[in-house]
């Protein structure tokens, strides 16, 4: 069993290592990814959303944090084609949702609280008995929701600096204000209808994924086009000044930083033929 498996596992995992230090991946080569292992959505979970953490603290930090200081502006109606701005980490989010929402892979994306500043992320069903546990014990949900027919992982999203509850509290349409620094604000929800997948169907997932965020900042740097001065878009970053590095220098920097994590969860699960 093992002598039989086990190239077929290295094979697996060497097209993996290579497809996920790519920033820009080819279209998957099924067969050699073939293998017969299976991984518990579980795991997957737990990696699209540390992807997603990563991808959140580049947007961040990286544009919105150094962007602010070279002049550039975020705002929550950066959409209107009056605004010169880009979206807050919120809507950076919601907006790599909705990317997601229209490709083929089925899983989907939910930032939801129970004091939301927008209705339309208030949890409801079965998410909100379990962000209560979340905001009980800190940790993760990992469930079959029998609502939406879905295996569903909620992750705490913190108040982790003074921004977000200065601005939150401060918002004309927040229904709490009085959030306090390190408050559970709300968690990021992932949905999917299978309880495994093949690491075909993992690479996919991870893909579309980082599709998702691509597309996102596409759409943010096609605004910035329409700018009275747009920012020159190259492999500068607004740390070097008013600068935006290209989608490709973005996703690079992304691949680069979340790479190795996820294919070391991949490799200490304990892969089971
Ligand atoms: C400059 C303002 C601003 C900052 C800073 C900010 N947010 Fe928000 N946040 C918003 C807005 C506006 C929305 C609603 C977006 C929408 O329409 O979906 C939102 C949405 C959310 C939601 C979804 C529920 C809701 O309120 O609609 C959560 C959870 C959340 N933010 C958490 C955070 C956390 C955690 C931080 C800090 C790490 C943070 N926010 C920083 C403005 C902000």
């Amino acid at each position: 069993m093992m002598k039989r498996t086990f190239p077929l596992i290295a094979l697996a995992l060497i097209a993996l290592s290579i497809y996920l230090f790519v920033s820009a991946p080819p279209p998957l080569q099924t067969a050699a990814v073939e293998s017969g292992v299976m991984i518990p959505i579980e795991q997957v979970l737990r990696t699209v959303s540390a992807e997603n953490d990563l991808a959140r603290a580049l947007w961040t930090q990286e544009i919105v944090g150094a962007g602010q200081v070279a002049g550039l502006a975020f705002d929550e109606d950066w959409r209107e084609s009056t605004v010169e701005a880009g979206p807050l980490p919120a809507l950076f989010l919601r907006e790599s949702a909705a990317n997601l929402e229209t490709y083929p892979v089925p899983l989907s994306l939910f930032l939801g609280s129970d004091f939301p500043i927008n209705p339309s992320n208030q949890f409801s069903g079965a998410q909100t008995d379990r962000f209560e546990q979340i905001k009980a014990t800190g940790e993760p949900q990992f469930f079959y929701a029998d609502d939406t027919q879905l295996h569903t992982a909620m992750f705490p999203d913190y108040a982790s600096v003074q921004p977000c509850i200065v601005c939150h509290n401060e918002h004309p349409d927040t229904p709490k204000a009085d959030w306090e620094l390190n408050d559970v604000m709300g968690a990021t929800t992932w949905a999917y209808p299978k309880a495994e997948v093949s690491l075909t169907e993992y690479m996919e997932i991870i893909s579309a994924v980082r599709r998702s965020f691509a597309e996102t900042y596409t759409t943010y740097l096609e605004k910035t086009a329409t700018f009275t001065n747009p920012p020159p878009i190259g492999d500068q970053w607004p740390s070097e000044g008013y600068y935006l590095p290209s989608a490709e220098i973005f996703m690079q920097e992304f691949t680069r930083r979340a790479s190795s994590q996820t294919l070391n969860d991949l490799l200490t699960m304990g892969i089971e033929p």
